[in-house]
């Protein structure tokens, strides 16, 4: 029986997506910038299963009932494929799922990896992005290692900025809880589309700030990409909490981290943050300043666990037999 292991990393978008253009292709309305980690993976093992009649999706162990998001990725990918054996797949994250740390992100990506593996497909980077695209808005950018650019300013493009020797920034993720999410950021990115009223300004004001990310990251101007990527990530909130119901993602020891970090800023030191469709916090440091901040965030009441990671590489293959 032929298997593939593949892993892919989480990415961090700095310049955010939030908002589709395209609900069948899933095709974001604006393009994002994010940083690729390490330390948090999803491994995922396809098995080519002539026993089984359809395709099999087990996440952290569970047999899903239905392939749900990855189903598009899948019919997509099988289209290039002359054999229509079934895959049983298994997908494993050493960390929680679903609560704004981009699982479905690096999940998708390590599938594509695999699925173009096993099945011999011999995808384009081209193929590799629209397939990850169907399943995760998001989830291209985590083919790619470093700083990248998920650009759909005309075709859908992803590529790396920076790998990430080349600047090698420290990430620090602050979980200030691990429950699922309540609405899911496909849900969540309609109801914004429908009812905030920053909605219009959020897409048209996007290329001003990737425009100033990209500038800040090629000349690794860490202040620049500081208040660019915080003042997007806020911008984003913003259309989240005014859309109707209201969207909020954070809780009060997001809040708490946010002031913390704003303490530690005044104390001379350079970092800032990011917050996604949940309420965990992702602070971004130089890495001789790593034990300050994780030291000064420790200071914050009822944080659950303090995470660091550095940056990491793209999708890849770990064992084929
Ligand atoms: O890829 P999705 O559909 O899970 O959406 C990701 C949305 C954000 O994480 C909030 C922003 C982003 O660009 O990653």
């Amino acid at each position: 029986m032929k298997e593939v292991i593949s892993v892919a990393n989480p990415n961090f978008a700095l310049i955010k997506y939030w908002g589709k253009a395209d609900s069948i292709n899933n095709i974001p309305d604006m393009s994002s910038i994010s940083m690729t980690i390490d330390t948090l993976k999803s491994l995922t093992k396809i098995t080519l299963n002539k026993s089984i009649k359809d395709d099999v999706w087990l996440l952290n162990g569970m047999k899903q009932k239905e392939l749900g998001q990855l189903q598009p990725t899948i019919d997509y990918l099988r289209s290039f494929s002359n054999g229509n054996q079934s895959m049983l797949i298994e997908s494993e994250n050493n960390f929680p799922t679903a609560a704004g740390l981009a699982s479905s992100a690096s999940g998708i990506a390590s599938i594509v990896l695999a699925i173009n593996n096993i099945l011999d497909l011999k995808l384009s980077s081209e193929e590799k992005i629209k397939a990850a695209i169907l399943g995760s808005g998001s989830a291209p950018r985590s083919l790619f290692p470093g700083f990248v650019h998920l650009d759909n300013s005309k075709e859908i493009n992803c590529h790396t900025i920076l790998e990430p020797k080349e600047w090698p920034l420290k990430i620090i993720i602050c979980l200030t809880s691990i429950e699922e999410k309540m609405i899911s950021s496909r849900k969540g990115m309609k109801i914004s589309k429908l009812t905030s009223p920053y909605y219009p300004t959020w897409v048209n004001e996007q290329d001003e700030d990737i425009k100033k990310a990209l500038k800040a990251i090629k000349n690794k101007d860490f202040l620049s990409l500081a208040s660019v990527s915080e003042f997007n990530c806020n911008k984003m909130h913003r259309v989240m909490e005014t859309s109707n119901p209201p969207l909020i993602y954070t809780n009060e020891v997001t809040q708490n981290c946010i002031k913390q970090i704003d303490e530690i800023k005044m104390s001379g030191i350079d970092i800032f943050y990011t917050i996604d469709a949940g309420p965990q916090v992702k602070i971004i440091c130089k890495p001789d300043d790593t034990d300050t901040v994780i030291s000064k965030m420790k200071l914050v009441p009822n944080i659950h666990s303090i995470i660091e990671a550095g940056l990491g590489e793209g999708a890849r293959i770990i064992n084929e037999s």
